[in-house]
């Protein structure tokens, strides 16, 4: 396998608040990393440390097996998308020129190019191409979430970073939003870290899900190993829902052709 960020023996702490104490973890190139904890725990934390946002107090991050201490950030985050933590779009710039930030920058000259790359940005996230004048008040929350998305990926980028991308949204758009996402995902090979409060969507969408509660890691592993040997306390109470919607005895949870795992009716 193939390691593409490495966090080795982090800490991280506000004047007395310790967020984050030996912490590792190592993710594989291409999967979808699905990261869910206790509100505060250090998500947005650990996710702002890949990019250079947060820089830890000890130990070490490594992208593409390079300590990013040494690493021109700038050259670094062009290659890590990043959707925040609550939509934030330019206010003052159109759909279109939201999405073309990054691009515009890559390209510089070649706006035929950045042209490209908006629209097909567009289509993919299912946004009609009469949007691309409008500003970000003149549109819906869903609709602002899909621009904050084609942002992020726009320039291409081979690992992409997700802050609770749906929060805002109603649960059809929610769950139009995971498909294009899955798609996006199976199509570009790309690797995922994608924050989310919602367990079903953990595990729906991440081919491995890292539990954290109080800085700790409580348990990363694929969806089906969390629901059949919850590590922890915390993760059997996370995941007990899920095992109850799913209606299967326990040994069914890892043979279910369809899901894997959860909320279905056979
Ligand atoms: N700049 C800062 N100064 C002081 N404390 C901070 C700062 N940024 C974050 N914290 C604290 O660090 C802890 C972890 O924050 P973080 O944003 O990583 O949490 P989170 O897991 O993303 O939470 P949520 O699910 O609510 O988004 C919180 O207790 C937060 O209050
Ligand atoms: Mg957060």
């Amino acid at each position: 396998m193939n390691t593409v960020i490495e966090f080795k023996d982090i800490k991280k702490a506000y004047g007395q608040q310790t967020i984050v104490e030996h912490f590792n973890l190592t993710i594989e190139r291409g999967q979808f990393v699905t990261i869910i904890g206790s509100s505060g725990c250090g998500k947005t934390t650990i996710l702002k440390m890949i990019n250079g946002l947060i820089a830890p107090d000890e130990g070490t991050v490594y992208v593409e097996g390079k300590d990013i201490k040494n690493e021109d950030l700038i050259a670094l985050r062009r290659n890590i998308g990043y959707s925040i933590q609550g939509s934030v779009l330019f206010p003052h710039m159109t759909v279109e020129k939201n999405i073309a930030y990054v691009p515009e920058l890559l390209n510089k000259d070649d706006k035929a190019r950045t042209r490209a790359a908006v629209e097909k940005w567009m289509k993919i996230v299912g946004l009609d191409p009469q949007m691309l004048k409008r500003f970000p008040d003149e549109l819906s929350g869903g609709q602002q979430q899909r621009v904050g998305i084609a942002r992020s990926l726009a320039a291409s980028p081979d690992i992409l970073l997700m802050d609770e991308p749906f929060g805002a949204v109603d649960e059809i758009t929610r769950v139009q939003l995971q498909e294009e996402l899955r798609k996006i995902y199976e199509q570009t090979g790309i690797t995922i870290l994608f924050v989310t409060h919602d367990i079903s969507e953990a595990l729906k969408l991440g081919t491995k899900v890292l539990v954290m509660d109080k800085g700790q890691i409580q348990q990363f592993a694929e969806p089906t190993a969390l629901l059949r040997y919850p590590a922890t306390d915390f993760v059997r109470q996370l995941v007990a829902k899920e095992r109850r919607t799913c209606g299967l005895p326990e040994e069914k949870l890892l043979t279910c052709e369809y899901c894997g795992v959860m909320n279905h009716e056979h």
